[in-house]
Protein backbone atom coordinates (compact mmCIF):
# COMPACT_ATOMS: atom_id res chain seq x y z
CA UNK A 1 0.00 0.00 0.00
CA UNK A 2 0.75 3.50 -0.28
CA UNK A 3 1.88 4.99 3.40
CA UNK A 4 1.99 8.21 5.08
CA UNK A 5 4.22 8.06 8.04
CA UNK A 6 4.05 11.15 10.28
CA UNK A 7 7.02 11.07 13.08
CA UNK A 8 6.30 13.69 15.67
CA UNK A 9 9.95 16.16 16.47
CA UNK A 10 9.55 14.78 19.79
CA UNK A 11 9.29 11.55 18.84
CA UNK A 12 11.99 11.01 16.98
CA UNK A 13 14.33 12.37 19.25
CA UNK A 14 17.14 13.66 17.77
CA UNK A 15 19.43 13.48 20.31
CA UNK A 16 19.14 9.99 20.36
CA UNK A 17 21.20 8.36 16.99
CA UNK A 18 19.84 4.56 18.12
CA UNK A 19 16.36 6.26 17.71
CA UNK A 20 16.58 7.63 14.34
CA UNK A 21 18.03 5.06 13.04
CA UNK A 22 15.37 2.51 14.35
CA UNK A 23 12.76 4.66 12.77
CA UNK A 24 14.99 4.69 9.65
CA UNK A 25 14.67 0.77 9.96
CA UNK A 26 10.99 0.60 10.06
CA UNK A 27 10.55 3.01 6.85
CA UNK A 28 13.26 0.15 5.28
CA UNK A 29 11.07 -2.89 6.53
CA UNK A 30 7.59 -1.34 5.09
CA UNK A 31 9.43 -0.53 1.87
CA UNK A 32 10.94 -4.30 1.90
CA UNK A 33 7.42 -5.98 2.42
CA UNK A 34 6.41 -3.88 -1.07
CA UNK A 35 4.77 -0.47 0.19
CA UNK A 36 5.56 2.54 -0.75
CA UNK A 37 6.58 4.89 1.92
CA UNK A 38 6.79 8.60 2.11
CA UNK A 39 7.72 10.44 5.70
CA UNK A 40 6.82 14.02 7.40
CA UNK A 41 8.94 14.91 10.35
CA UNK A 42 8.32 17.19 13.23
CA UNK A 43 10.20 19.84 15.11
CA UNK A 44 10.10 18.51 18.47
CA UNK A 45 12.50 20.20 21.31
CA UNK A 46 14.68 21.37 18.31
CA UNK A 47 11.52 23.90 17.52
CA UNK A 48 11.19 24.73 20.66
CA UNK A 49 13.67 25.39 21.88
CA UNK A 50 14.08 27.95 18.66
CA UNK A 51 11.10 29.39 18.85
CA UNK A 52 11.53 30.39 22.46
CA UNK A 53 14.60 32.07 22.20
CA UNK A 54 13.24 34.15 18.95
CA UNK A 55 10.37 34.69 21.16
CA UNK A 56 12.53 36.27 23.84
CA UNK A 57 14.19 38.40 20.88
CA UNK A 58 10.95 39.42 19.53
CA UNK A 59 10.41 37.39 16.62
CA UNK A 60 6.71 37.83 15.41
CA UNK A 61 4.87 35.07 14.89
CA UNK A 62 5.37 34.39 10.96
CA UNK A 63 9.16 34.51 11.79
CA UNK A 64 8.51 32.31 14.53
CA UNK A 65 7.19 29.62 11.94
CA UNK A 66 9.96 30.01 9.76
CA UNK A 67 12.31 28.91 12.27
CA UNK A 68 9.87 26.14 13.27
CA UNK A 69 10.19 24.72 9.64
CA UNK A 70 13.91 25.21 9.98
CA UNK A 71 13.85 22.97 13.02
CA UNK A 72 11.47 20.26 11.44
CA UNK A 73 13.41 20.80 8.06
CA UNK A 74 16.86 19.76 10.66
CA UNK A 75 15.29 16.38 12.19
CA UNK A 76 13.96 15.51 8.31
CA UNK A 77 17.80 15.77 7.55
CA UNK A 78 18.83 13.06 10.75
CA UNK A 79 16.56 10.72 9.21
CA UNK A 80 17.23 10.99 5.67
CA UNK A 81 20.93 10.54 7.16
CA UNK A 82 19.61 7.13 8.45
CA UNK A 83 18.05 6.19 5.54
CA UNK A 84 20.77 6.64 3.18
CA UNK A 85 20.35 6.14 -0.59
CA UNK A 86 16.99 5.15 -0.11
CA UNK A 87 15.63 8.91 0.62
CA UNK A 88 15.95 11.83 -1.69
CA UNK A 89 18.83 13.88 -0.20
CA UNK A 90 17.75 16.59 1.08
CA UNK A 91 13.72 17.45 2.76
CA UNK A 92 11.25 18.20 -0.63
CA UNK A 93 9.62 21.42 0.06
CA UNK A 94 6.77 20.95 -1.88
CA UNK A 95 4.22 18.54 -2.09
CA UNK A 96 4.96 18.28 -5.70
CA UNK A 97 8.57 17.18 -5.01
CA UNK A 98 7.76 14.63 -2.56
CA UNK A 99 5.28 13.09 -5.43
CA UNK A 100 7.72 13.23 -7.61
CA UNK A 101 10.14 11.55 -5.42
CA UNK A 102 7.56 8.55 -4.67
CA UNK A 103 7.48 8.01 -8.17
CA UNK A 104 11.01 7.54 -8.54
CA UNK A 105 10.83 5.00 -5.89
CA UNK A 106 12.65 7.15 -3.45
CA UNK A 107 11.59 7.85 0.34
CA UNK A 108 10.09 11.63 0.52
CA UNK A 109 11.16 13.19 4.54
CA UNK A 110 9.88 16.17 4.56
CA UNK A 111 9.56 18.83 7.15
CA UNK A 112 7.10 22.32 7.35
CA UNK A 113 6.03 23.78 4.40
CA UNK A 114 4.20 26.74 5.00
CA UNK A 115 3.83 29.41 8.53
CA UNK A 116 0.33 28.92 10.11
CA UNK A 117 0.21 25.29 10.67
CA UNK A 118 1.86 22.06 11.81
CA UNK A 119 3.80 18.93 10.30
CA UNK A 120 0.18 17.48 11.06
CA UNK A 121 -1.36 19.35 8.75
CA UNK A 122 1.58 18.89 6.14
CA UNK A 123 1.17 14.91 6.67
CA UNK A 124 -2.35 14.95 5.85
CA UNK A 125 -1.70 17.05 2.85
CA UNK A 126 0.33 14.79 1.50
CA UNK A 127 -1.06 11.72 1.80
CA UNK A 128 -3.89 13.13 0.47
CA UNK A 129 -1.57 14.32 -2.51
CA UNK A 130 -0.15 10.99 -2.96
CA UNK A 131 -3.33 9.25 -3.04
CA UNK A 132 -2.24 7.38 0.25
CA UNK A 133 -4.18 4.45 1.74
CA UNK A 134 -2.67 5.09 4.99
CA UNK A 135 -1.69 7.90 7.05
CA UNK A 136 -0.33 7.01 10.48
CA UNK A 137 0.78 9.50 13.16
CA UNK A 138 3.52 8.45 15.60
CA UNK A 139 3.17 10.83 18.39
CA UNK A 140 4.04 11.03 22.01
CA UNK A 141 0.70 10.06 23.45
CA UNK A 142 -1.29 6.71 22.45
CA UNK A 143 -4.31 8.24 20.17
CA UNK A 144 -7.28 10.56 20.69
CA UNK A 145 -8.57 10.57 23.94
CA UNK A 146 -11.62 12.19 25.53
CA UNK A 147 -9.49 14.78 27.24
CA UNK A 148 -5.63 15.66 27.89
CA UNK A 149 -4.39 12.67 29.28
CA UNK A 150 -1.43 14.50 30.25
CA UNK A 151 -3.69 16.34 32.26
CA UNK A 152 -6.30 14.77 34.02
CA UNK A 153 -6.60 11.41 34.95
CA UNK A 154 -10.00 10.75 33.80
CA UNK A 155 -9.21 11.07 30.33
CA UNK A 156 -10.69 7.81 28.95
CA UNK A 157 -8.48 6.57 25.25
CA UNK A 158 -10.75 6.29 22.26
CA UNK A 159 -9.91 3.15 19.99
CA UNK A 160 -12.08 4.26 16.86
CA UNK A 161 -14.20 7.45 15.76
CA UNK A 162 -14.82 9.09 12.45
CA UNK A 163 -13.02 12.00 10.94
CA UNK A 164 -15.97 14.16 11.62
CA UNK A 165 -16.21 13.29 15.05
CA UNK A 166 -11.83 14.01 15.47
CA UNK A 167 -13.13 17.33 13.90
CA UNK A 168 -15.57 18.22 16.08
CA UNK A 169 -13.11 16.94 19.42
CA UNK A 170 -10.23 18.93 18.24
CA UNK A 171 -12.14 22.34 17.11
CA UNK A 172 -13.37 22.13 20.80
CA UNK A 173 -9.98 21.28 21.88
CA UNK A 174 -8.50 24.02 20.46
CA UNK A 175 -11.00 26.54 21.69
CA UNK A 176 -9.48 25.80 24.89
CA UNK A 177 -5.90 27.35 24.96
CA UNK A 178 -3.15 25.20 26.54
CA UNK A 179 -4.88 22.14 25.89
CA UNK A 180 -2.80 19.58 23.54
CA UNK A 181 -5.06 17.68 20.68
CA UNK A 182 -3.55 14.98 18.91
CA UNK A 183 -3.10 16.84 15.47
CA UNK A 184 -3.82 19.95 14.70
CA UNK A 185 -7.36 20.99 13.18
CA UNK A 186 -6.54 21.66 9.67
CA UNK A 187 -4.91 17.86 9.32
CA UNK A 188 -8.22 16.39 11.00
CA UNK A 189 -10.21 18.63 8.22
CA UNK A 190 -7.99 17.43 5.25
CA UNK A 191 -8.56 13.83 6.75
CA UNK A 192 -11.69 14.43 6.74
CA UNK A 193 -12.44 15.81 3.25
CA UNK A 194 -10.32 13.24 1.64
CA UNK A 195 -11.14 10.03 3.22
CA UNK A 196 -8.04 9.05 4.51
CA UNK A 197 -8.28 5.84 6.71
CA UNK A 198 -5.57 7.15 9.55
CA UNK A 199 -4.06 5.83 12.77
CA UNK A 200 -2.79 8.19 15.77
CA UNK A 201 -0.74 6.18 17.71
CA UNK A 202 2.40 6.45 20.05
CA UNK A 203 4.84 6.16 17.68
CA UNK A 204 8.09 6.49 20.59
CA UNK A 205 8.62 2.56 19.62
CA UNK A 206 8.91 2.68 15.83
CA UNK A 207 7.92 -1.37 15.93
CA UNK A 208 4.36 -0.17 16.86
CA UNK A 209 4.30 2.01 13.55
CA UNK A 210 5.70 -1.14 11.79
CA UNK A 211 3.25 -2.98 13.04
CA UNK A 212 0.57 -1.17 12.18
CA UNK A 213 1.12 -0.33 8.83
CA UNK A 214 1.75 -4.40 8.30
CA UNK A 215 -1.45 -5.61 10.41
CA UNK A 216 -3.51 -2.79 11.17
CA UNK A 217 -2.81 -3.81 14.91
CA UNK A 218 -2.01 -1.26 17.40
CA UNK A 219 -3.22 0.16 20.66
CA UNK A 220 -3.61 3.56 19.21
CA UNK A 221 -6.49 5.33 17.42
CA UNK A 222 -8.01 3.70 14.18
CA UNK A 223 -10.14 7.57 12.58
CA UNK A 224 -12.79 5.77 9.62
CA UNK A 225 -13.63 7.63 6.52
CA UNK A 226 -17.74 9.09 6.32
CA UNK A 227 -18.53 5.41 5.16
CA UNK A 228 -16.15 3.17 7.22
CA UNK A 229 -13.45 2.53 4.73
CA UNK A 230 -12.50 -0.52 3.82
CA UNK A 231 -9.05 -2.13 5.24
CA UNK A 232 -6.02 -1.43 3.49
CA UNK A 233 -4.54 -4.32 1.43
CA UNK A 234 -2.83 -7.10 3.44
CA UNK A 235 -4.72 -6.66 6.60
CA UNK A 236 -6.05 -9.87 6.43
CA UNK A 237 -2.42 -11.37 6.68
CA UNK A 238 -2.05 -13.39 10.28
CA UNK A 239 -0.12 -10.74 12.09
CA UNK A 240 1.86 -13.80 13.00
CA UNK A 241 3.22 -13.97 9.30
CA UNK A 242 4.89 -10.27 10.76
CA UNK A 243 8.43 -11.00 12.12
CA UNK A 244 9.91 -8.76 15.04
CA UNK A 245 8.97 -8.48 18.85
CA UNK A 246 5.68 -8.61 20.00
CA UNK A 247 3.89 -5.50 21.79
P1 LIG B 1 5.65 20.69 14.50
O1 LIG B 1 4.87 20.06 13.43
O2 LIG B 1 6.72 19.90 15.17
O3 LIG B 1 4.63 21.31 15.53
O4 LIG B 1 6.29 22.01 13.93
P2 LIG B 1 4.22 20.96 17.01
O5 LIG B 1 2.73 20.96 17.06
O6 LIG B 1 4.96 21.93 17.86
O7 LIG B 1 4.79 19.52 17.28
P3 LIG B 1 4.08 18.12 17.47
O8 LIG B 1 2.96 18.05 16.44
O9 LIG B 1 3.59 18.14 18.85
O10 LIG B 1 5.19 17.15 17.20
C1 LIG B 1 7.06 22.89 14.75
C2 LIG B 1 6.70 24.31 14.46
O11 LIG B 1 7.10 24.65 13.12
C3 LIG B 1 6.17 25.54 12.53
C4 LIG B 1 5.13 25.84 13.60
O12 LIG B 1 5.56 27.00 14.30
C5 LIG B 1 5.22 24.62 14.51
O13 LIG B 1 4.78 24.90 15.82
N1 LIG B 1 5.60 24.92 11.30
C6 LIG B 1 5.74 23.59 11.04
C7 LIG B 1 4.96 25.74 10.39
O14 LIG B 1 4.80 26.94 10.60
N2 LIG B 1 4.49 25.18 9.22
C8 LIG B 1 4.65 23.87 8.93
O15 LIG B 1 4.23 23.44 7.82
C9 LIG B 1 5.27 23.05 9.87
Amino acid sequence: MNVVVSVGGSVLSPGDPERVAAHAAVIEALRDAGHEVSVVVGGGATALEYIGVARELGANEMKLDEIGIAATRLNARLLIEALGDAAVQTPPETYEGAGEALRRGEVAVMGGVAPAQTTDAVSAALAEYVDADLLVYGTSVAGVYTADPNETDDAEHIPELSAADLVERIAGIEMNAGAAAPVDLLAAKVIQRSGLRTIVLDGTDPERIRRAVLTGEHEGTDVLPANGGADPDGWDADSAAVDGPDE
